[in-house]
């Protein structure tokens, strides 16, 4: 994995569904901009919540016609497939009810859900989910997070707001990026350690 590589800044693929907290997806790519390469994912309910002209100029962001209109000819890269080797860690922000369940399942029929599919798990991808506190609490969520942690997957759990009432509120995206920013730093330090 490269992303202790000094000689670049770790790539990071940022991916949006369709939560109301994708507004705050403008902020997380902002956030991790600072210190890192970022593309960006999002659904097509995700570009309902997404003001595109908002987020920092030098961020592409693909949707699932890319996918599609880049491969004309066997031999055409296929885009998921090279988004999947270019990033180095992959942060799904907001995660909705929907998307986690097709994870859980196995299903692929989007960018993103393809991308997620052909995942090498030896690489870290952070989940933060979002989502009314009923659908939070309704059991398929138990059931489908126990399956995407079996598969490699990394809770970045939601915040509760108000008490008890209102879970499944998305975590600020400051501290999305502080938990892959230490993530990182783990690695580093475990790198420096097998080499001393
Ligand atoms: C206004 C609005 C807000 C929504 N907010 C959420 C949400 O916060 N969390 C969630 O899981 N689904 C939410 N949904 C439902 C999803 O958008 C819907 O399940 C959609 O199919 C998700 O698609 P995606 O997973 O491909 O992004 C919302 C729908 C609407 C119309």
């Amino acid at each position: 994995m490269q992303v202790n590589n000094p000689q670049r800044k770790p790539h990071i693929l940022l991916a949006a569904c369709g939560c109301v907290a994708a507004v705050k997806f403008r902020s997380l790519c902002h956030g991790f901009y600072e210190w890192a390469e970022v593309r960006a994912v999002a659904t097509r309910a995700a570009l309902f919540f997404i003001d595109r002209a908002s987020l920092p100029k030098n961020i592409f962001l693909y949707v699932d016609d890319d996918d599609w209109l880049n491969w004309r000819k066997i031999g055409d890269n296929v885009l998921h497939i090279q988004l999947c080797s270019w990033a180095d860690i992959m942060v799904i922000a907001p995660l909705s009810a929907n998307t986690l369940g097709k994870i859980a399942g196995g299903l692929c029929d989007n960018l993103l859900t393809c991308i997620v599919r052909a995942w090498d798990y030896s690489k870290p991808l952070f989940v933060a989910p979002a989502m009314n506190t009923l659908m939070w609490k309704n059991s398929f969520t138990e059931r489908h997070l126990v399956s995407v942690d079996d598969l490699g997957i990394t809770l970045i759990r939601p915040e509760t707001s108000g008490g008890e009432q209102c879970n499944g509120v998305m975590a600020e995206p400051s501290h999305i990026s502080a938990t892959v920013i230490l993530y990182l730093e783990l690695q580093r330090k475990k790198q420096e350690t097998s080499e001393q």
